[in-house]
């Protein structure tokens, strides 16, 4: 299986498939009540059959070209992953997400997996605007919006209920020209 390293401390970025179903319940198991205070997703994978499926239908979109998701493992451990949740070839839009367990946060992780899909995305399939769908009340998911250097365009206000209650979602975005300029800075900028 190829896997991209994601830095020096044994962080790697790779395809999440059907196959890895054992693998995500496991890891949404740790992380269930950290994952589901903003998103839905420990709430489709509940068991191993919910698991199958939502990888299922990520398989599809892949084969469709139409989203797709990587895992992130931490010393052959998965501990998050990141997806392409809405990918649109023709008008060059896609919307991105991430999770992780909480043992896994707080080390970049999701940011420095990001930064090499976004690349991917930019430069390999030409896209031209990366969307990051969030809750107003996720701090750390916002913060990771910032560090990828998105800007806040605007908030659905109360579209989404969640658990029993009506939030709001941010919307975020980077454009192709603007990560381009970025990464120029970044490079630049190194010793
Ligand atoms: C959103 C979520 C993935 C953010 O996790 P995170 O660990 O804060 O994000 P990153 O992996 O990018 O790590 C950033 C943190 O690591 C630190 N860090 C350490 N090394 C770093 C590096 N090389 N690069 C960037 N940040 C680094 C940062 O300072 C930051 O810590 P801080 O917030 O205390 O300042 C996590 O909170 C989560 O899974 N939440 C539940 C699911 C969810 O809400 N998903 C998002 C839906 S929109």
């Amino acid at each position: 299986m190829y896997a991209i390293p994601l830095g020096d401390d044994g962080a790697e970025l790779r395809p999440l498939e059907v196959w890895h179903a054992e693998e995500v319940l496991a890891n949404i198991d740790r992380g269930r009540e950290f994952i589901g205070r903003h998103v839905g997703l420990p709430d489709v994978v509940s068991d191993l059959d919910g698991a199958r499926g939502w990888l299922t239908s990520y398989a599809e979109k892949r084969a469709a070209d139409g989203g797709s998701l990587h895992g992130i493992w931490l010393d052959g451990t998965l501990v998050g992953g990141l997806l392409f949740r809405v990918w649109d070839t023709p008008s060059g839009v896609c919307e991105a997400g991430c999770w992780l367990e909480p043992a896994a946060a707080g080390r970049g992780l999701v940011t420095r997996g990001m930064r090499t899909l976004l690349d991917w995305a930019f430069e390999e399939r030409g896209m031209h605007r990366v969307e990051w769908h969030v809750s107003s009340a996720n701090e750390p998911s916002i913060n990771v919006a910032r560090r990828l250097g998105m800007t806040r365009e605007g908030v659905l206000r109360e579209n989404y209920p969640h658990r029993g209650e009506r939030t709001s979602t941010e919307i975020w975005s980077v454009l192709g020209p603007e990560w381009r300029e970025a990464r120029a800075r970044t490079a630049h900028a190194a010793p």
